[in-house]
């Protein structure tokens, strides 16, 4: 499984270990048959910069991410075999027809495959236009294969064998986006709560994932302010559920950077896990597009890799 000379070159690092120190091969084989291994990229935020400045952003604007680092890291998931890849939001950059188109090309084999749930995140909802149009269910969907009829379609759950990843929508529309804060709401919640329910009594682990934040670490990256204004509302009700119920794990994007915070949780302390952006153009070590490799088992989380691009 080695990755070295992957397009986007990737290097295989511990998330508890300092970046860039680290340089192996190619990530272990799982150590039992039980074990589910989970990818999880975010934010890719597909522009096509030639149509922009349009929906508040510059066409500079779009060169902080780059589409072949993505292409990169998406080549080397395929190359580590994960079972299953998550997408958590932010696909476009302001809800494009093209931009999704290029999603869905991006996407392609992993959706045949069978392989691949994906949730919006608030620029995937950013014109009235494009929500209208169920654009982002059309062309991405929860499966990635898009929706010939657009319809309330979360929470999508995707049995893994002894795992069960449970998606939902956080991603809302409003008139000013930059400021537009993500909501679960309570029907999704509700649900979420009673899967937890049913796969704790079927002795499965659950692992939920969305788009936005649940904590910020406190170290803070200045650039990031703008993520810090459009928070989920209900975040302390996600926080609830964790204190309440076993959950294996909770993933998201939304926010750049990279980190783990572990909350509490029903029976052990809980991970939750932002990926940062699967495309962003950094030389700060949290924001160098990357993608997580998780190993789950029916008692949880049992290992965390990065597949981080711009390695050597
Ligand atoms: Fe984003
Ligand atoms: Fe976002």
């Amino acid at each position: 499984m080695a990755i070295r000379g992957v397009p986007g070159a990737a290097i295989v690092t511990s998330l508890t270990e300092t970046e860039g120190a680290v340089s192996i091969l190619g990530l272990a084989p799982p150590e039992e048959s039980a074990i589910v291994r989970i990818g999880h990229i975010s934010d890719l935020h597909l522009a096509d910069r030639a149509r922009y400045p349009r929906n508040g952003f510059s066409a500079r604007d779009c060169e902080r991410h780059s589409t072949k680092l993505a292409k990169g890291l998406l080549d080397a998931l395929r190359e580590v075999d994960v079972d299953h890849l998550v997408l958590t939001g932010d696909l476009t950059f302001s809800s494009e027809p093209r931009e999704f188109e290029r999603a869905a090309d991006m996407l392609r084999w992993w959706a045949a495959a069978g392989k691949l749930t994906v949730v919006p995140g608030n620029h995937d909802v950013w014109t009235a236009d494009a929500v209208d149009s169920g654009r982002f269910l059309r062309a991405i969907g929860p499966d990635g294969k898009g929706m010939r009829r657009p319809a309330p379609t979360y929470p999508h759950v995707v049995p893994l064998g002894e795992v069960v990843l449970v998606a939902l929508d956080s991603a809302r529309f409003g008139e000013t986006p930059h400021q537009t804060a993500g909501r679960i709401g309570a029907d999704q919640l509700r649900s979420a709560r009673e899967l937890c329910r049913q796969h704790q009594k079927a002795g499965k682990a659950t692992v939920l994932a969305f788009h936005h934040h649940v904590v910020l670490p406190p170290e803070r990256i200045p650039s990031d302010v703008l993520v810090a204004r459009m928070p989920l509302a209900d975040a302390d009700q996600v926080i609830r559920l964790v204190a309440e119920l076993p959950v294996a794990a909770v993933l998201h994007g939304h926010r750049h950077c990279a980190f783990r915070v572990d909350i509490p949780g029903a029976d052990h302390p809980t991970p939750i896990l932002c990926a940062g952006s699967a495309s962003r153009v950094a030389d700060e070590p949290v924001r160098r597009a990357r993608a997580y490799v998780y190993d789950f088992d029916a008692s949880g989380l049992k290992g965390v890799e990065a597949l981080v691009s711009g390695g050597t």
